[in-house]
């Protein structure tokens, strides 16, 4: 049986270049879903880019724009999760935002923001939507890490301590007993690739040889979360990443000069 068909989702972050491709392979698979995002037109994009695929069996039951810098829009998020799907099955904690630089040029304002929006939204959502999942038999938590919370590169030091830190967290779940997964993405064609970059006088580029496509990163990812499976490599590079900073660490420096300079 597939595994989403007919399962309420929640999932942030839908109207950038992952969160549309989940949209659409969740409807694809049956899904019932509730997207949320930053950006009202980004997110409607995303609704109806998602509901062009001529395969598509689930549906969508709401869009809720929200920002998630900021608690109370968190809560009230939340909120309307609640009220409008007590039948919550699976939430996927996808929005996330980058910034480039040493740390002592980013400004403190960004770097608080980037923590508030990956790190501190999944945790305050998380607890606020616990007692809905809590009731569901099949209930499960997704958050998209990414290979950086496996091993940071240079300037990019406040964006590896969030994706550190959702592994910990997310780890921290699985010990309290909930189905937890989270997925480590290798570099991404996304906007995210274009994030703000402070103090560095070379822009940094990521050699396209070695940036994957969002497609089959989302279909990797949502074959792992079907499985249920705790830690998700959405493709060989990633896997190889993460493999080599748990056993080989030495091996990334050279490696972080190629995508860092
Ligand atoms: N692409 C990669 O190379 C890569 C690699 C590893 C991990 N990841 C992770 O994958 C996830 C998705 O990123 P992406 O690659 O799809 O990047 P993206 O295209 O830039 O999408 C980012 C998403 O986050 C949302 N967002 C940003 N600020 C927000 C706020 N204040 N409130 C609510 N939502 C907000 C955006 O909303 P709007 O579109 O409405 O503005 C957008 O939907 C992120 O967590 C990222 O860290 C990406």
């Amino acid at each position: 049986m597939n595994a989403f068909a007919g399962r309420v989702v929640l999932l942030t972050g839908a109207g950038g270049g992952l969160g549309r491709e989940f949209a659409r392979q969740l409807l694809a698979a049956g899904a019932d879903l509730i997207l949320s995002s930053h950006n009202p037109q980004r997110l409607k994009a995303a609704a109806e880019f998602a509901a062009q695929s001529p395969n598509r069996f689930g549906r969508i039951r709401s869009l809720l724009p929200a920002d998630l810098s900021d608690p109370a829009s968190c809560d009230h998020l939340a909120e309307q999760v609640l009220r409008i799907a007590p039948d919550l099955d699976l939430v996927i904690h996808n929005a996330g935002v980058g910034l480039y630089g040493p740390l002592e040029a980013l400004p403190v304002e960004a770097a608080e923001r980037l923590l508030r929006i990956n790190l501190h939204a999944p945790i305050r959502l998380t607890a606020r939507l616990l007692p809905a999942l809590r009731n569901r038999p099949r209930s499960q938590i997704v958050f998209i890490s990414s290979i950086l919370g496996w091993a940071a590169l240079p300037n990019i030091s406040v964006y590896s301590a969030t994706k550190f830190a959702l592994r910990g967290f997310a780890d921290g779940l699985a010990a309290d007993g909930y189905c937890v997964s989270t997925v480590y993405p290798f570099f991404t064609q996304t906007d995210i690739l274009e994030s703000p970059q402070y103090g560095t006088t070379t822009q940094r580029r990521v050699p396209g040889w070695m940036i994957d496509r969002p497609r089959p990163v989302v279909r990797a990812s949502l074959a792992g979360i079907a499985a249920r499976r705790h830690h998700i490599y959405p493709s060989w590079k990633a896997r190889l990443y993460a493999v080599t900073a748990v056993v080989a660490p030495s091996v990334l420096p050279p490696f972080s000069r190629l995508v860092a300079g």
